[in-house]
């Protein structure tokens, strides 16, 4: 039996019927935005992804989780390298141009790293990655990547997200 909250304080049982309600308790959690590059046999493949975690500092792993429905799933599960970029607040418009279109990066003359995958440039950090795992996660998988190169910029604020919504982190 699933049970339908009738204040946003009730508490549910995840199932099939209320997913939405799952996705806005997910949404309470407020993370950065990434977009993840890859190289694909048409150019650039990027996907804007809320998922990234950092896990390990030695050696140095992060992970992201792509949706095994995504169209662009197959560029992800077949890349042995890619390159997780933080976003920072002014871009927004790239956040959302990536999560429309898996190939809004292939006009941007985007360089390639050692490793052959499309880097950007100028966002908050940087982690270019060799993917070392990928595991079973329900309707996604978790890649775990090692990290060969990082780079960061001191200066800019980062693309928050939160209840579906981009903003801006401030301190207190
Ligand atoms: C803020 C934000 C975070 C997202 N995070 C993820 C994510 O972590 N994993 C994922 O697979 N898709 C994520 N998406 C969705 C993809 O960016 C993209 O919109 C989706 O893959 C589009 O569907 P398609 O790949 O079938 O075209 C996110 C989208 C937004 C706007």
């Amino acid at each position: 039996m699933s049970l339908h909250p009738r204040a946003s304080s009730d508490v549910f049982v995840p199932d099939e019927s209320n997913t939405r309600l799952l996705r806005d308790a997910f949404g309470r959690f407020a993370t950065g935005v990434t977009i993840v590059t890859a190289a694909a046999e048409n150019g650039v493949a990027a996907i804007t992804a809320n998922s990234f975690s950092s896990v390990s500092l030695s050696p140095p792993l992060v992970l992201w989780s792509p949706d095994k429905k995504s169209r662009r799933f197959s560029y992800f599960e077949a890349a042995t390298h890619y390159s997780v970029h933080v976003l920072s607040a002014d871009q927004d418009d790239l956040c959302w141009a990536v999560a429309k279109d898996v190939y809004a990066l292939n006009d941007r003359g985007l360089h390639l790293n050692a490793e052959g995958v499309p880097v950007l440039e100028n966002c908050l950090a940087r982690f270019e990655c060799t993917k070392t795992a990928v595991y079973e996660g329900g309707d996604h998988v978790i890649m775990l990547g090692q990290v060969n190169r990082a780079q960061m910029r001191e200066e800019g604020d980062p693309l928050a997200f939160f209840k579906g919504q981009m903003g801006r982190f401030t301190t207190r």
